[in-house]
Parts: C-alpha cells; sequence; structure tokens
C-alpha cells in the first residue's frame, strides 16, 4: 500500500489523475472502474483539463461504474449516471458505448446484478478502480456489515449514508434507500485501487480503513489486503493516522 499525502484537496485531485492519466497512456484501453461523490470532483476536472490540452485520450478507455441508486433513471440529475455525463464523460471523448453504470430502474435485482457482473468479466475485469470512502468507512456502497465476498448486489442505505447523501436531494423523502453496487469481491478484483480521501470527516474513517482490524465493520479495511493499492489524501484525511504515528518515513512522500 502506497500513501500520497497532500496538502489540501486541490493537490490530492492532481495527484490521484495523475495515477489515472499514467493508466491511462499506459494502456489506451483500460477499464476503469469509476467513483461517484464529491471527492473525485476535482479528480474529473484535471483529467478533463488534461484532455483540453491535448494529453490524454479517452477514445478507447472502457468504464465501470461503482453504483446507482436504485429507482434513479439516468437522466434525473441526483442519479450516479447523470453525475459521470455532468462531470466526466460528457467532456471528453469516451465512447457512449464504452460506459457502464448499473441501471437504477431495473426491478429484478439478480438479472440486474448479474448482468454487470457479466459486463465486468467481459472486459477483462477492472485496471484501476477509484474510490471514495464513507464517513463509515464504506466503498461503493458496501455498507458495514456486509459479507466480503459479494459482488454486484443491492444494498439497504444505511442511516449514516442517507444522512451524508440527503445533502444532495430536496428533501429526506427523496433520499433513495436502496442501491445497486458492486461488491467487495468486485473491487478487490480490480488490478489497481486508488482510494482518494479529503477532509477531517474522513480521518477516522481512513485511520480505520488503513491500520484498524480487517473487518467487515469497517468495509475499507480490505484494501489492507489488496497488492496494488495507491491511498492519495490530504492533511486534514490524514490527521488521526499521523496523530496515533502510524505514517512512517517510508509512507511520506513529497
Ligand atoms: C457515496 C458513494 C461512494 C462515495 C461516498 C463518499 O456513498 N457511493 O462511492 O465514496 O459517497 O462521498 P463523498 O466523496 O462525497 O464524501
Amino acid at each position: 500500500m502506497r500513501i500520497y499525502q497532500a496538502k489540501n484537496y486541490q493537490e490530492m485531485s492532481r495527484k490521484a489523475a495523475n495515477i489515472i492519466s499514467a493508466q491511462i497512456i499506459m494502456k489506451p484501453d483500460a477499464v476503469l472502474g469509476l467513483a461517484t461523490g464529491s471527492t473525485p470532483l476535482g479528480v474529473y476536472r484535471q483529467l478533463i483539463d488534461w484532455y483540453n490540452k491535448g494529453d490524454l485520450d479517452f477514445s478507447e478507455i472502457r468504464s465501470v461504474n461503482l453504483d446507482e441508486y436504485k429507482g434513479l433513471a439516468a437522466d434525473n440529475d441526483q442519479s450516479y449516471a447523470y453525475f459521470m455525463q455532468a462531470n466526466l464523460f460528457s467532456q471528453v471523448n469516451i465512447r457512449p458505448e464504452n460506459i457502464y453504470i448499473p441501471n437504477g430502474m431495473e426491478e429484478d435485482i439478480p438479472l440486474e446484478c448479474s448482468r454487470y457482473n457479466s459486463i465486468i468479466r467481459s472486459l477483462g475485469g477492472i485496471d484501476l478502480q477509484l474510490l471514495g470512502i464513507g464517513n463509515n468507512g464504506h466503498i461503493g456502497f458496501n455498507e458495514p456489515g456486509e459479507a466480503f465476498e459479494l459482488e454486484t448486489h443491492c444494498v439497504k442505505l444505511t442511516e449514516n449514508t442517507i444522512q451524508a447523501n440527503a445533502r444532495f436531494f430536496d428533501s429526506m423523502d427523496d433520499v433513495p434507500r436502496y442501491a445497486y453496487s458492486t461488491g467487495i469481491k468486485n473491487i478487490m478484483q480490480a488490478r489497481g485501487i486508488l482510494l482518494a480521501a479529503s477532509g477531517e470527516a474522513k480521518a477516522e474513517a481512513l485511520y480505520k480503513a488503513l491500520y484498524g482490524p480487517i473487518s467487515p465493520a469497517v468495509p475499507a479495511s480490505i484494501l489492507q489486503l489488496h497488492n496494488n493499492v495507491y491511498i492519495v489524501a490530504d492533511e486534514a484525511a490524514l490527521s488521526l493516522i499521523r496523530e496515533k504515528g502510524c505514517l512512517d518515513a517510508e509512507e511520506e512522500r513529497p
């Protein structure tokens, strides 16, 4: 596990975008596992900027998103499909047929889950999976307590996650209670994982994920067992880790 420290959100975004751009340059038809939330927004802005300068080409890139709210259509402005279009896909030259996101409108849960797992397999697996982290240590929508061996499944969101996501909706009643999410197994099968974290609100989750016991109680803790993980985090997100004296010189890269 490599930990890259950044001063602030902007620097974190740039460092994380650097890792993604290296992946795209090394393998122009790479399969990127992409994430939503406020954390990757700066990463996407940086990638768009480099694309506009002619430094990046998404024409052969395939993308597989982590999750989608159940019950929201792609044209709902709170859906993750909409988020991805607005914040990345519409601004780069990725081909629409190479974009995959769970279908939030599919009522048949087993059908949608197996369809999505088949897509990931048929693409040959994920080269680089981008992740944020929830306040409770969730990744994708894999909530605390869920089995590590799950693949794509339908999740009942925890109260903590519903509250955290409420800021994007007009009222609490509008916040979806269920989501389709790729599972920990799908995430762990990615050949590389990049977790980005910013802000004090993530400090405890990040500490538990990286230095706590590996347990479904903190879904991100499973990443300790993956052999190719990059953590890019700003000072505020690393504050508890630093306070506990866990970061050693080896990990303290510029
Ligand atoms: C949601 C998403 C996660 C994301 C998390 C944190 O739950 N499903 O993929 O990591 O929010 O979001 P933010 O980056 O806005 O803190």
